[in-house]
């Protein structure tokens, strides 16, 4: 379990050193979602003000799947001792020095990792040794659910897709409007992330008889609760493509706009220069007539209606991805 080493040192102190110092916890479990922060906390005695000197606070964590424990944090004599701290907490984890004068020795962990889970021991030495455990839970709902609709290339089939990361593993289940369970083709598969979440993707290949909506619902026990995408088979009617590429068919011609508008100001700007030009011109060219002048002028006119021409394009497509 954890360091025999420690406690080895905890039990000779227990039966050399004073019997009343005992460390307490106000809160033994603590469930906090992935990516926050946290704050575990053990109180020991102080009486009066706290010599710094001769405290000493271990934290330490093991995992369900761990075979040794992690060095979380450890303050030795008053002072941090990060050379033995685990890599996994280097940054995110810290005591709460200010809270120590007030017999408080609170852990902050910063961005909870899947893997924080497990049993925290807080051992603390205070002239007398106590220990207590802390178990940290660490949960990831499944909140963004991501949805695309496909055509089965070659077949007479649509395919739904919901996808969507969380911890512990979630079920999927596919409903249409009136909550029954859709039956047919679902295929659910999931893998591991980096982080150690789920990655979880559900797909169900229907006929496009189907008239109604459906949704897709990310369910887990442990997580009380559950999330749902709604699909709408009117997506079906419009467009067989995703969402995201509706997306892409708005954003494209935004950037168009933004990229051609001003240019389309300079040449009518230009344009308006020009023609206030023009009669100066009218007159050089009745003495010298000029072809490299009159080209440039088409040149112009021609460029212009080409750019208006993108701008109006750029509208239409861009209130299709409306
Ligand atoms: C977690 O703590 C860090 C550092 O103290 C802070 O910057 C961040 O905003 C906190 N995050 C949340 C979700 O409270
Ligand atoms: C607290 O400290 C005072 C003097 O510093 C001492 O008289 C008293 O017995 C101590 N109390 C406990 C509970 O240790
Ligand atoms: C489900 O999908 C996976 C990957 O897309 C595929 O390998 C597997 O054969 C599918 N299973 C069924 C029963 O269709
Ligand atoms: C989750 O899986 C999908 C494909 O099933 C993949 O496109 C996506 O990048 C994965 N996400 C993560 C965070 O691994
Ligand atoms: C197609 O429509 C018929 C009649 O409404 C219905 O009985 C059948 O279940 C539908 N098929 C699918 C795949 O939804
Ligand atoms: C499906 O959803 C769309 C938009 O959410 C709605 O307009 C339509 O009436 C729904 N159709 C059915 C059969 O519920």
């Amino acid at each position: 379990m954890f360091q025999i080493l420690t406690v080895l040192l905890l039990e000779l102190q227990l039966s050399v050193g004073s019997a009343l110092f005992t460390v307490e916890v106000p809160q033994q479990l603590y469930i906090v979602e992935y990516g926050s922060n946290v704050t575990m906390e053990c109180r020991f005695p102080v009486n009066g003000s706290l010599n710094l000197g001769l405290l000493t606070v271990v934290w330490e964590q093991k995992g369900q799947s761990q075979s040794k424990s992690k060095e979380v944090y450890t303050l030795r004599n008053g002072k941090a001792f990060p050379p033995s701290q685990h890599q996994d907490y280097i940054g995110r984890a810290a005591l709460l020095h200010s809270e120590l004068k007030l017999g408080r020795a609170i852990l902050q962990i910063t961005s909870v990792k899947i893997t924080d889970a497990g049993s925290y021991l807080c051992l603390i030495d205070y002239q007398g040794v106590d220990y207590k455990y802390i178990t940290l839970e660490v949960k990831a709902p499944y909140k963004k659910i991501n949805t695309q609709v496909m055509r089965k290339p070659g077949e007479d089939k649509f395919v739904f897709m919901c996808q969507s990361e969380g911890f512990p593993l979630a079920e999927v289940f596919w409903q249409n409007a009136k909550n029954f369970n859709l039956s047919g083709s679902v295929n659910t598969t999931y893998t591991l992330t980096a982080d150690g979440l789920y990655n979880v993707t559900s797909m169900l290949t229907f006929k496009p008889n189907m008239s109604e909506n459906c949704s897709c619902v990310f369910w887990n026990k442990e997580l009380n609760g559950e999330t749902s995408a709604h699909i709408s088979t009117l997506a079906l009617m419009s467009t067989p493509y995703s969402g995201q590429k509706s997306l892409i068919l708005f954003i494209i011609p935004t950037c168009v706009m933004v990229a051609v508008l001003p240019s389309a100001l300079i040449i009518f700007q230009k344009r308006k220069s020009f023609k206030n030009g023009q009669s100066k011109k009218d007159k050089k060219r009745k003495l010298n007539p000029n072809l490299k002048d009159e080209n440039r002028d088409d040149f112009n006119s021609q460029t212009e209606a080409l750019y208006l021409s993108t701008v109006t394009t750029s509208r239409d497509n861009g209130s299709v991805g409306l």
